[in-house]
């Protein structure tokens, strides 16, 4: 807080302290030349009814100087004088990291009891699953949304496609250490019909025509030579690398002739951040387990979602 707005703050809350203390001192005064019990205001309702013109009694003007002295001491103790601290150090910052804290304490064992079982096993109790999704929520539903089924570029968890392996180690290994993708650039050296001919080619892998099968034909040949050592010959992928499978219908990045064409020229860098530090492995190891869970309620099913 800048010293103008401190010094605003306490002349103001001083002041208007100050004003209260002397209202309740003026009006504790009897009004010179009127004797005190007998007098009336001269205000008259409901033509008998007069108000005498009385001090406050003592009682009540001394709740008034108990809430003065009240709220002095309070500002010698808590912060509310501007940017001075108050004697006793409390602030909202501290008391939100001591709840935090409390709170850490008190599931610390329950993450421990977790910690203890395995990830299938964790997958099929349904507490630890709600914990599990209230971490997913917190922390990784920005980039694969709420519902872990993703967005292009951000892999859908909730599928049976896996670009890093889906048993649970494998997604434990995702989560507590991060994913950096590396499908590099090919513009510069394919040119832009090359990049055509492999993006052709590559659209066919999983079994969809393309008008021009000489370009496909072409495209092949680049394939054999570019692109096998990460996504195989067949093109079924590289679960070490995160090479994407490209004989299936799922795409990160899109399965679409611009997307694919995007890709190859551009190339592409998806980036998982890891979460050991940021979470702990305890954490980790739940929100492994709930991940887990999302693909089993849909084994089986592919995700033919094409973005
Ligand atoms: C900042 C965005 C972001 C956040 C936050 C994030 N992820 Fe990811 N995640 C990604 C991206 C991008 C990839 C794909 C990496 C790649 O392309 O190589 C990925 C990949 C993964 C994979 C591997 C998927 C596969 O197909 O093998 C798993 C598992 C995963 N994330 C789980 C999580 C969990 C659990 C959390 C929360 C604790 C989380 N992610 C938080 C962006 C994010
Ligand atoms: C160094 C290893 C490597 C080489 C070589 C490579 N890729 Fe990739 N490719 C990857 C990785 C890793 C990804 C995933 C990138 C990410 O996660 O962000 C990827 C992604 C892709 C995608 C996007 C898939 C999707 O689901 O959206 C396509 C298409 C692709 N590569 C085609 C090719 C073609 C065609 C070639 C040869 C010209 C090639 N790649 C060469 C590693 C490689």
């Amino acid at each position: 807080m800048s010293a103008f707005w401190t010094v605003f703050i306490v002349v103001l809350t001083l002041g208007n302290i100050a004003a209260c203390f002397w209202l309740i001192r003026w009006t504790a005064k009897p009004r010179p030349n009127e004797s005190a019990s007998t007098e009336t205001t001269g205000h008259v309702w409901d033509e008998d009814l007069t108000e005498y013109n009385q001090p406050m009694p003592r009682w009540w003007l001394n709740l008034f100087y108990i809430t003065i002295f009240f709220a002095l001491v309070y500002l010698v103790l808590y912060p509310g004088l501007g940017s001075y601290a108050g004697v006793l150090g409390w602030s909202q910052y501290g008391e939100y990291e001591a709840e935090v804290a409390a709170f850490e304490e008190r599931v610390e064992p329950l993450y421990a009891g977790y910690a203890e079982q395995s990830i299938p096993e964790l997958a099929g109790n349904e507490s630890a699953m709600q914990t599990g999704q209230r971490i997913f929520a917190n922390n990784c539903a920005v980039c694969h949304g709420s519902d872990g089924r993703g967005a292009s570029g951000f892999p859908n968890l909730a599928d049976d496609v896996w670009n890093y392996g889906g048993e649970p180690d494998q997604i434990k290994h995702s989560v507590l250490q991060g994913r950096q993708g590396v499908m590099p650039a090919f513009g510069d050296q394919l040119g832009e019909d090359g990049v055509r001919a492999v993006a052709a080619y590559v659209y066919t892998l999983n079994g969809r025509d393309w008008p021009r099968q000489d370009l496909v034909e072409q495209g092949k040949e680049q394939y054999q030579t570019l692109c096998v050592a990460c996504h195989g010959p067949e093109g079924k992928g590289n679960q070490q690398l995160g090479a994407p499978n490209l004989t299936d219908e799922t795409w990160l990045y899109g399965g679409n002739m611009a997307s694919l064409r995007e890709t190859l020229t551009g190339g592409r860098n998806g980036n998982m951040p890891a979460q050991q530090e940021l979470l702990g492995e305890d954490r980790v190891h739940v929100v492994s387990a709930y991940v887990y869970s999302l693909s089993q309620d849909r084994q089986g099913m592919t995700g033919g979602d094409d973005n």
